[in-house]
């Protein structure tokens, strides 16, 4: 039976588990209770970890990643709406497609929640081409104020939606850009599939101010950016709303009690100057929380990335430690994409493992939080050298 002995950092249920001396041992994919070392392949001078999931982040978007000196509005006008356009080219579309796979598995990246482009083909691109990589994803959905090429009727919209939920299930996420890009129609059809389907939905909230004023200006019936969601019955469980940055308490209120989750993209935030979230505020409300790359805005797929900057931008508010973030960005992105059974080393999950390098190996001092923090000082700004392994499904592809 096949099996990895070495330093392991996990979350286990509600809490996280360092052990240093860890084995692991699965069969056909699943992590099994047995920890007797027998075979186990000892890897030397490494800190075994889930493999990271990236709960937020732009397949067409991969070849234009870290072109930003806007704001998030002239941004998308000049770089991403075109960029998105020409996905609609084939040859165009599976290169791209390819370099994101191949990214993603080099970054250490097992799992992902995923945006497509505005035509339904490309949830293709994003369900069926990215395997070995387990993603949930979609089109993205937009009728109103973009580029004409970019949009479809909302009956066209969600025809397409329908018939891709009906096709990929619980793997289809419906994914309606924003409020400014959605029509009335558009978003009232997306919580009538919401309601109807197995389909989860994806979209963006409050990221910068001058479109929560667009929204507030479109909107005038509404109290907030988020109650337009909740006014057209998109909060939920289901949902993962991108940013959560300007949001009142009672707009907090709303995402906490549907269950709402949170994608907090940091390395996007700093990016695009959108500001910090407040996580602090977020955590005390009860919003649950996962991180992403928003590659994109945000310049760079690894989530070690997103992480390192995590710890940065909280330090002196929530005040989080490497394996809370750690925690963030493995099980919490698995529970918000629905994938319960993958983010946590432990028996009865599905075996998505990366070994990282840990310059020196394990010291006698360290614990899990200093080690993985370890890990991050040593690679900051060259992360896929610190990617030593990567599993996926007990499968090794790095
Ligand atoms: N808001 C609407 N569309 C987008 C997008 O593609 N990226 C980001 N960061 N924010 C958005
Ligand atoms: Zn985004």
């Amino acid at each position: 039976m096949p099996g990895l002995r070495a330093p392991l950092l996990t979350p286990d249920g509600d809490g996280m588990r360092f052990e240093r001396d860890g084995v692991l041992r699965w069969k056909d994919g699943w992590i099994l209770p047995d920890r007797e070392p027998g075979d186990a392949q000892h890897l030397p001078d490494v800190l075994l970890i889930p493999g990271l999931i990236d709960s937020h982040i732009h397949l067409p978007q991969y070849r234009v990643r870290g072109r930003f000196h806007e704001a998030l509005l002239p941004w998308l006008r000049e770089h991403i709406w075109p960029e998105e356009a020409r996905f609609a080219e084939r040859d165009y579309r599976e290169g791209v497609t390819d370099e994101f796979r191949e990214g993603l598995l080099d970054a250490g990246t097992t799992a992902a929640m995923v945006y497509g482009a505005p035509a339904a083909d490309s949830a293709h691109a994003v369900l069926r081409d990215l395997a070995p990589l387990t993603i949930r994803g979609g089109d993205v959905l937009m009728d109103r104020n973009g580029l004409d090429d970019l949009l479809r009727t909302p009956d066209a919209a969600l025809r397409d939606a329908e018939a891709l939920a009906a096709e990929y299930g619980e793997r289809y996420v419906l994914t309606p850009r924003f409020v400014p890009t959605c029509s009335a129609e558009l978003m009232a059809g997306c919580g009538s599939l919401l309601a109807r389907t197995p389909a989860r939905l994806q979209t963006h909230l409050a990221e910068n101010l001058d479109e929560v004023a667009w929204v507030a200006d479109l909107h005038p019936d509404l109290r907030s950016y988020t109650a337009v969601y909740a006014h057209y019955g998109l909060l939920g469980p289901r949902t993962v709303m991108g940013h959560c940055i300007h949001l009142d308490d009672l707009d907090l209120r709303l995402l906490s009690r549907s269950g709402t989750w949170a994608a907090h993209c940091p390395t996007s935030n700093i990016a695009l100057g959108s500001g910090r979230m407040p996580l602090e505020r977020l955590q005390a409300a009860g919003v649950p929380v996962a991180l992403g790359t928003d590659v994109g805005a945000g310049p760079d797929v690894s989530m070690l990335d997103v992480l390192h900057t995590f710890l940065q931008v909280h330090r002196g508010f929530a005040d989080p430690s490497p394996s809370e973030g750690l925690r963030l960005a493995t099980r919490a992105s698995a529970l918000a994409m629905g994938e319960g059974d993958r983010g946590e080393l432990v028996a009865g999950r599905r075996a998505d493992v990366v070994a990282l390098h840990l310059p020196g190996g394990l010291q006698r001092s360290d614990d899990g939080d200093s080690a993985l923090q370890r890990v991050l000082d040593a690679f900051a700004g060259r992360w896929t050298e610190a990617v030593a392994g990567v599993w996926i499904d007990g499968r090794r592809l790095r």
